[in-house]
């Protein structure tokens, strides 16, 4: 299969590396709206820099655009692969909002969009689970201060997260709200809603705790078919402490989910 790919950061740099050896997968095109980075990433793992391409350049034997750069250009990647009845998997699923418009899209053209479960585990159970039973969903999100500090939604109210000395309570709403006050941060609260009751009753919180290093999802489901709860505690990259490295782990599975004669779990 060839890949694209969009935004060669600290996933796009990950994924160029991990795909580097992998038979089953050609790396045909990566683009990123820095060219340093773009460039050190596939010279860095001996591609040629002439892969670095805009998206509008992408060759047309792509089969699979993974983006993993901004919410901004989630929704700009999404419909590029589509539209070309191609594979999208996108990273910062905040980014998309409403994802009706992508089903219709890849329903003509027969493509398929994909969003892998990123940062949280459990989703195999709610796919499993009729969303129709489902009643309830809770995501408690809580980062170290010092990650969610820079945050805009942080400084425009004025939180000095870098001085609390226990864990606060920074964001309370729903999963559409997050991902506009987060848009960096949060994706997985988009992910966990479009996979139960959407945006609009998907309840997030999100939590600052000075004395953690890791990024944790808690997530609480009540449906006519029990209980489902779900935590994670992830370690996060050095060099994006916002990206667990499980997120990039799972665009990695999802990608090879696309060659693997066995799948496991739903
Ligand atoms: N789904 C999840 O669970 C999950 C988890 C972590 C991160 N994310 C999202 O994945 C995305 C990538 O994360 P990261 O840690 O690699 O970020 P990063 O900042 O390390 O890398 C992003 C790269 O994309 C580039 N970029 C930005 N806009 C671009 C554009 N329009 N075209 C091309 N390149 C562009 C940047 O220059 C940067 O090099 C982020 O939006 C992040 O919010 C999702």
């Amino acid at each position: 299969m060839n890949i694209g790919i969009i935004g060669a950061g600290t996933i796009g740099g990950f994924l160029i590396r991990e795909l580097k050896n992998d038979p089953l997968f050609s790396l045909v095109a990566v683009t990123d709206i820095d060219t340093d980075v773009c460039i050190k990433a596939l010279t860095d793992n001996g591609y040629p820099i002439d892969l670095h391409l805009p998206l509008a350049e992408f060759p047309e034997n792509t089969d699979v655009y993974i983006e993993a750069a901004s919410a901004a250009t989630a929704p700009v990647v999404a419909k590029h692969a589509l539209e070309r009845g191609k594979v999208a998997i996108i990273a910062s699923v905040g980014g998309l909002g409403d994802i009706d418009e992508y089903r219709v899209l890849a329903e003509k053209n027969g493509g398929q969009l994909r969003l892998p479960s990123g940062a949280i585990s459990g989703l195999d159970a709610l796919k499993a689970i009729p969303s129709e039973s489902i009643t309830k969903v809770v995501l408690v999100t809580t980062k170290p201060a010092r990650t969610l500090a820079s945050s805009e939604y942080i400084r425009e109210r004025g939180l000095d997260l870098l001085n609390i000395k226990k864990p606060i309570c920074v964001f309370s709403g729903f999963a559409r709200e997050a991902a506009q006050a987060f848009p960096k941060s949060i994706n997985v609260a988009s992910t966990l809603s479009h996979a139960t009751i959407g945006l609009d009753r998907t309840e997030v919180e999100i939590r600052a705790d000075p004395d953690s290093d890791r990024n944790r999802h808690e997530i609480r489901i009540e449906s006519g078919h029990g209980i489902l709860v779900m935590e994670t505690s992830n370690v996060p990259f050095e060099e994006n402490p916002r990206t667990s490295r499980l997120a990039a782990y799972s665009i990695l599975a999802t990608i090879r989910d696309l060659t693997d004669p066995v799948i496991i779990g739903t």
